[in-house]
């Protein structure tokens, strides 16, 4: 598939929870949609993994591509053979180069829509998860510190940290979804202090409870998500279809669609078909 002839779009709606009034509640991830990305919030054992696959599973069998990143190395067992995974992995030097690679992709995507003069809808979507995106992180710090001098040496010249701050501005205009798996809100994903980016996670869930902080952070509400039934997996909060935060209950990937779709790849870049050339042939 080449970038000149897009495939048409329609709108992907990845349902994943059945909310308090029996509402099925989605991740749109429609390159109109205005708010893209998608955040999950939860403790250890929360459920956090499960909801990612589920939207994964959906994903892959509506044909939208999808590549994981999974710093803890086993939450993305099996993922690899749903049809459309680009590519998963665990290695944090590899996760680097593809964050690199994934940037460019994301620049040429920008470059693609203004010099045919087309509209950021046209383009393909692709989601990113990222399960534990802090322990990514605090693995290229620490790696960044103590790698031997040629990791060392590559990190610098990947600076993936630099790579995925200017992604999480910029990747929504270019058809790129975030889906973040965290222990905890933390203002960095939400612009710091201000709080004024919180909105780019347009798709919203806390399983468990959150701390007054966290429900403020997640919910602009430190009351919201305190008190919810632990007993029960899959239990929390996400925002409803009026933008406001509901109860809710996640489903199970086992609930995912059963019928497979295959779509063509469309890139826009050279690096990240390169790099994903490279990691199927082991290098
Ligand atoms: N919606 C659900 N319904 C039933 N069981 C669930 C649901 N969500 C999660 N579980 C179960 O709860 C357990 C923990 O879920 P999961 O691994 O997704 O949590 P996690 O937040 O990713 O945990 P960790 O921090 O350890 O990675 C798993 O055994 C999973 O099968
Ligand atoms: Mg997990």
């Amino acid at each position: 598939m080449t970038a000149a002839n897009p495939p048409e779009r329609t709108d992907v709606h990845l349902p994943y929870a059945t909310a308090a009034n029996g509402e099925t509640l989605s991740w749109n991830i429609s390159s109109h949609a205005a708010w893209s990305h998608c955040l999950i919030v939860g403790p250890t054992g929360g459920g956090k993994t499960s909801v990612i696959r589920t939207l994964l599973t959906q994903a892959a069998r509506r044909g939208i591509p999808f590549a994981g990143i999974d710093p803890k190395t086993i939450e993305f067992d099996g993922l690899e053979t749903e049809p459309n995974c680009v590519t998963i992995m665990g290695d944090a030097l590899r996760a680097a180069e593809f964050i690199r690679a994934l940037h460019c992709e994301m620049h040429a995507r920008v470059a693609w829509v203004q010099e045919n003069r087309e509209q950021p809808t046209d383009l393909q979507p692709l989601i990113v998860a990222v399960d534990e995106c802090f322990i990514l992180s605090g693995k290229w710090q620490r790696l960044a510190k103590t790698g031997d001098d040629e990791t060392r040496e590559q990190l610098k010249e990947l600076d993936p940290l630099g790579a995925w701050a200017d992604l999480a501005v910029l990747a929504r205009s270019a058809g790129i979804r975030l889906l973040l798996g965290v222990q905890r809100p933390d203002a960095s994903l939400f612009g710091g202090a201000s709080g004024n980016a919180r909105d780019n996670f347009g798709t919203r869930i806390s399983l468990g409870n959150l701390s007054q902080d966290g429900a403020l952070m997640m919910w602009g509400d430190s009351t919201v998500g305190r008190e919810v039934d632990t007993s029960v997996k899959g239990r929390g909060i996400a925002l409803g279809d009026d933008g406001r935060p509901t109860a809710m209950q996640i489903r199970t990937p086992e609930q995912a669609l059963a019928e497979t779709t295959f779509t063509p790849m469309t890139w826009y870049s050279r690096e990240l078909p390169n790099f994903l050339d490279n990691a199927s042939r082991g290098d």
